[in-house]
């Protein structure tokens, strides 16, 4: 059977107006069988008691002289006369002696067994249904000589019973079902209103897309569930229109970084077609543009890496890195960029420890910090690097003397294609090592930190796990 997807307003609903139903009923019927119960109690000990002061008295009196007026002599013995009851007394042969009745059925037919069993010494109530109203009935026997002689028998109406006990039933036919619908209806509002503000959260969502993520839930800052709910959605809202916007900025980006190369490639070209040219000129012209592929070239396999980097598409290939030998190699690349520029590469203490690690990856991120140490070092300046054990992590710290970066800057340095302006126009790059650098760094369950003042130079510190 297929599940019933009913509104989460109906549900409650149902649920506390079925409760309430059942709860009503069982307590209805325990408040009904309990009076019905103690009221039949009360009239058996009613009946019984007046049926006994006649069988004691007429134990002591013997005298049957008082069946001629049997009404005065009730009077007599119970203090009054008995109203709305019948009184018979009749013999162990089952013959009425004396009689009086208060009610309109006239005879009551004993049955046999009644008789018999009060012929045996015991006390029997029977209710009479066959007339109407019903009669409730007491059989007594009176003893003479330890033998049962006759038996007194009381009745009374149950009229006044039945009615009662039938008002008691119509009182729970109209008012359980009253009550009932009433917490229905009453229910279902109140969970309507509790459940508005989820529509509400919903027709905000049903709104938002990436041209449209201003929209705010405004629910009127409750400080329950919904409310929480509200504010966690909104708190998403504001990630995702962030992510947009970092994505977005991101697209600027590339096509601006693109777009650079791509238009000295079409000034250059279209200047060296407007005239004959001699062919020393057009291999220079080529080589010049060859130089802005290779960078337009490099600038989309660095984007490359960052995208599969963020798929999780890339695999490190981990193998034993001795750490030293590492440095000592980047070291010797960069010479050539260091001495052009008169800095001093200042190789201090390299303890020697092994990494697991990807080789090719963790070149490049010292590459990077490397060249940047360089980049943005003035000339004859100093780049120190060292390496050493703390904490359970290798670390390499790259320091230079070089112009710094402004605390508004740090945030940024690792974000794709961020470059502080002062170097952006100076240096050559594309501001993407430092997000690859930190990728690799991550990768490997390590991390990158960075210490630097402007004019004091930076200190670049990389950690990878032992
Ligand atoms: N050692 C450093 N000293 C000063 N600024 C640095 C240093 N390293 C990085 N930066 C700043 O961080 C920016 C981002 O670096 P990076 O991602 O390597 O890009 P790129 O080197 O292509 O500019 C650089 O443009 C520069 O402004
Ligand atoms: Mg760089």
């Amino acid at each position: 059977m297929g599940k019933v997807n009913l509104p989460i307003k109906w549900k409650l609903t149902l649920w506390y107006g079925g409760i309430l139903s059942i709860i009503l009923v069982i307590f209805a019927s325990g408040v009904y069988i309990y009076f019905k119960n103690s009221l039949q109690k009360s009239i058996d000990a009613k009946i019984r008691s007046i049926g006994e002061v006649l069988s004691s008295s007429l134990t002591e009196t013997h005298n049957t002289s008082i069946f001629g007026n049997f009404e005065r002599y009730l009077e007599n013995v119970l203090g009054r006369k008995p109203k709305g009851k019948f009184i018979q007394i009749m013999d162990s042969s089952g013959r009425i002696g004396a009689k009086m009745s208060d009610i309109e059925g006239e005879t009551l037919p004993t049955s046999f067994s009644t008789l018999e069993s009060a012929l045996r010494g015991e006390i029997v109530y029977e209710t009479i249904e066959r007339v109407t109203p019903r009669i409730r009935m007491v059989t007594i026997p009176i003893v003479e000589n330890k033998k049962v002689s006759s038996v007194v028998q009381v009745g009374t109406s149950l009229e006044d019973f039945d009615e009662t006990m039938k008002k008691l039933l119509i009182i729970m036919i109209i008012s359980i079902p009253t009550s009932i619908s009433v917490t229905i209806v009453v229910g279902y509002f109140m969970a309507k209103k509790a459940l508005r503000p989820v529509d509400q959260i919903r027709r905000a969502a049903v709104k938002i897309s990436s041209s449209n993520l201003d929209e705010k839930i405004d629910i009127g800052g409750r400080r329950d569930e919904l409310g929480r709910l509200a504010q966690t959605f909104n708190a998403m809202i504001g990630r995702l229109k962030d992510a947009f916007q970092r994505v977005n900025q991101f697209s600027i980006d590339v096509s601006h970084e693109l777009k650079t190369p791509l238009t000295i490639l079409k000034g250059e070209t279209e200047v060296a077609l407007r005239k004959e040219r001699e062919k020393e000129d057009y291999k220079e012209l080529l080589k010049s543009n060859l130089e802005e592929i290779d960078r337009m070239s490099s600038i989309i396999d660095d984007l490359l890496l960052l995208s599969k980097a963020d798929a999780k598409e890339i695999k490190l290939n981990l193998e034993e890195i001795a750490l030293r030998d590492l440095i000592m190699g980047v070291c010797m690349d960069m010479k050539i960029f260091a001495d052009r520029k008169s800095i001093e590469i200042d190789v201090g203490e390299l303890e020697d420890v092994r990494v697991k690690g990807d080789e090719l990856k963790i070149r490049r991120m010292l590459w990077n910090i490397m060249e940047n140490g360089i980049k943005y070092t003035e000339n004859g300046g100093k780049v120190f690097i060292s390496s050493y054990v703390n904490d359970g992590y290798a670390r390499i710290d790259v320091k230079d003397s070089g112009t710094g970066i402004s605390e508004e800057d740090i945030r940024f340095i690792f974000d794709r294609f961020y470059r502080a302006d002062r170097s952006r126009r100076r240096e050559s790059g594309s501001g993407l090592g430092l997000s690859i650098s930190k990728w690799i760094a991550e990768a490997h369950g390590g991390s990158i930190e960075v210490e630097s003042q402007p004019g004091q130079g930076s200190l670049f510190s990389m950690k990878l796990p032992i």
